[in-house]
């Protein structure tokens, strides 16, 4: 390829929007460029991209990818990043780093957990059995999706530690009563509910990667009601017959009725705002994740780690803050920690390394990530999580 065609067709793969979220990691996009073959070969989270593209369908592919309208909110929660630089201190033994949190009385050896994420049969065979094992051998917290494609206790079984648990309600409490009850029975501690998705979003990415030459796969694309909830094992043996949406609005009524059946912590996922957070607070809500469901939902154009000091200041310490969205390397980990949050979710990177090798990529993605935080905290001076401070980041000057 000339030096100029290669130019071109760079440029191209700069403004395809189901590439569009590596920006940085350009060479990682090349589909020409050889795809890593094993998950050690994986340098960094990024090589598992090209090679789960390889292997998943297109039209799976365009879902995993996908924003809202033109990705630019996609496109904004990594360049995000970019406005906050850290500030390492010298002259601290940093011999021994301990990237261990603690999130609502329990240790965790990393601050990366597996964020919620539906239908992990369109990315792998084995679904969430092999994202189950890959983060208990990566030791994460996963937080399991209402549209799993496999039933919470088979996944539960597998994980072998208690699950977090992400619920979607519907109009039809009883169905959510359930749902309820089944994550209590594997001992889940933590309910999640996602605040963002009240209804469907406008997703283009997704609809123009749909190839109808392909066959359909009525887990991810037969959306009439309930036919789309009976293909995910989650709803297996309710009554689905009063639901009328897959997507449901959440109202402080709804969050009253679902404590009252739970004695679970409810945290809340999608809290993009201080005002937000504060109902939350004032509400009785156990934890936040500030998220913008890495812009698949809305185009704010605003990534999450510019409005996570907002949030964190309009919390004030009383519940624990998390975040995601856009997460891709240890030094966006770091930032996050020193804004003050406890942890960080990721959901399209071990989505690629399912893709590419089920649990071993899976694992490998969280090994990576725990990599490079420790060397950014060793580089930082700040050998325990404890130790990094708003101190260690400034916000670049306008
Ligand atoms: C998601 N996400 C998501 N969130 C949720 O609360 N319930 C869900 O079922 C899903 N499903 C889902 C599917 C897929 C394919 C993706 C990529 C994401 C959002 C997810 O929990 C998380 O907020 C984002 O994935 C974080 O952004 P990154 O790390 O993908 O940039
Ligand atoms: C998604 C839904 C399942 O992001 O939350 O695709």
């Amino acid at each position: 390829m000339s030096a100029h065609s290669r130019r071109k067709f760079l440029e191209y793969l700069r403004n395809s929007p189901l590439l569009l979220p590596a920006a940085g990691a350009l060479v990682a996009q090349d589909p020409a460029s050889k795809a890593i073959g094993s998950p050690d070969e994986a340098l960094n989270v990024f090589d598992f991209m090209t090679a789960a593209q390889k292997k998943i369908m297109p039209q799976h592919w365009a879902y995993l990818m996908t924003g809202a309208d033109d990705d630019l909110t996609v496109k904004a929660n990594r360049e995000g990043f970019q406005l906050f630089q850290i500030r390492p201190r010298r002259f601290v033994d940093v011999l021994q780093i301990d990237t261990s949190v603690e999130v609502f009385g329990q240790r965790h050896t990393s601050p990366v957990m597996v964020a919620p994420c539906g239908s992990h049969g369109a990315f792998h065979p084995d679904a969430e059995i092999a994202t189950a094992r890959g983060a208990r051998d990566g030791s994460a917290q996963m937080i399991l999706s209402t549209y799993a494609s496999l039933s919470i206790r088979d996944v539960a079984k597998e994980y072998g530690r208690p699950l977090w648990f992400q619920l979607y309600p519907t109009n039809d409490f009883e169905v959510t009563r359930e749902l309820i009850r089944r994550a209590e029975a594997v001992g889940a501690p933590v309910l999640v509910l996602t605040c963002d998705s009240p209804a469907g979003a406008n997703r283009e990415t997704q609809r123009r990667g749909w190839d109808k030459k392909q066959p359909q796969c009525r887990a991810c694309h037969d959306t009439g009601v309930p036919n789309y909830l009976r293909e995910h094992r989650t709803f297996d043996g309710i009554d689905l017959s009063r639901v009328r949406g897959h997507l449901y609005p959440i109202t402080w009524d709804l969050v009253e009725r679902v404590r009252r059946v739970t004695s679970m912590k409810i945290v809340m996922k999608g809290v993009v705002t201080g005002e937000d957070a504060e109902l939350c607070v004032k509400n009785g809500v156990d934890g936040i994740i500030v998220s913008n469901h890495g812009g698949r939902q809305e185009e704010t154009l605003l990534s999450t780690i510019e409005v996570l000091p907002e949030v964190i200041d309009a919390v004030s310490g009383k519940i624990p803050v998390l975040i995601d969205s856009g997460f891709r390397r240890g030094t966006d980990v770091f930032k996050a920690l020193a804004l003050g949050a406890k942890a960080i979710c990721i959901g399209r990177p071990y989505l690629w390394g399912l893709g590419a090798f089920g649990s071993a990529g899976v694992q490998r993605v969280l090994e990576l990530l725990k990599a490079e935080l420790t060397v950014v905290m060793r580089m930082s001076g700040t050998p325990a999580v404890a130790n990094i401070t708003p101190r260690h980041v400034r916000r670049r000057p306008c």
